[in-house]
């Protein structure tokens, strides 16, 4: 009943013209796929190009962040009506690239979440901890907080627009995946966490995807777990042979 989401995030790669072939080329690869959804994230710079490149496809659009608030004198930043203008139906919210090199606050993305879901964007709100909060068995606790601090205020009908994605920073871009036990477990936690806050059926209906070097050789194994609804992927999203594989998983 959880229509999987199989998500590229490009992060800061791709020239416009770059991007377009990208594209170009998964959706021809990706045409017939018509049981899940599929959606790419690239750099500002490429929305709007990537965006003509895709109407009339079956690929979405996202963005990798906003700023909460609607216009202003905010230098340098791109606000939630703006991503909506030029087609964007996703963001991706508090990625952990964002918390370490830009001190991003739950209280901060929280506001991203709130400001995203006014205005008609999905938000994917990614939480996950560090190699030494998992060492120091520490991880439950972090992400339990970090799920709960990030989704105050959301309420159950609003919760039903929000992705979850659980990306541990120790497996982003390190080629160390959690294996899929430990990702199930905790995506297991955080439907837990969800179930506590908005009760079983919202929990139930809301998804939960995995980041962290997902690859096409362990994305079957991911995706086989039952907490897991699809994937968040960085590295292997900027190559439409790997990413098409991924998407296809287990086909
Ligand atoms: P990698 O797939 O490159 O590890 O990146 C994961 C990620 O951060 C997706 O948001």
């Amino acid at each position: 009943m959880r229509v999987p989401l199989m998500a590229g995030n490009w992060k800061m790669y791709k020239s416009v013209g770059e991007a377009i072939a990208l594209v170009q080329a998964l959706k021809e690869s990706l045409a017939d796929i018509a049981d899940r959804e599929i959606l790419v994230c690239p750099p500002f710079t490429a929305l709007y190009p990537v965006a003509e490149t895709l109407k009339g496809s079956n690929i979405e659009l996202g963005a990798q962040n906003i700023y909460p608030k609607e216009e202003g004198a905010y230098t340098g930043e791109i606000s939630p009506t703006m991503l909506v203008d030029v087609g964007c139906r996703y963001v991706i919210v508090g990625h952990s690239e964002r918390r370490q090199h830009f001190k991003e606050s739950d209280e901060f993305i929280n506001r991203k979440v709130h400001l995203a879901l006014e205005h008609g964007l999905r938000p994917i709100l990614c939480v996950g901890e560090t190699l030494e909060e998992r060492e120091a068995g520490h991880e439950v606790e972090v992400v339990t907080k970090q799920v709960q601090e990030c989704l105050a205020g959301v309420t159950g009908e609003e919760i039903k627009e929000v992705v979850v994605a659980y990306e541990p920073v120790w497996a982003i871009g390190t080629g160390l995946t959690a294996t899929p036990r430990q990702a199930q477990a905790m995506h297991e936690t955080i439907r837990d966490i969800l179930q506590d806050l908005y009760g079983q059926e919202t929990a139930e209906a809301t998804r939960i995807i995995y980041g962290g070097s997902v690859k096409p050789d362990n994305v079957d194994d991911l995706m086989r777990e039952p907490d897991i609804d699809g994937t968040l992927v960085g590295g292997a999203s900027l190559k439409a042979e790997s990413f098409t594989r991924i998407v296809k998983n287990d086909e």
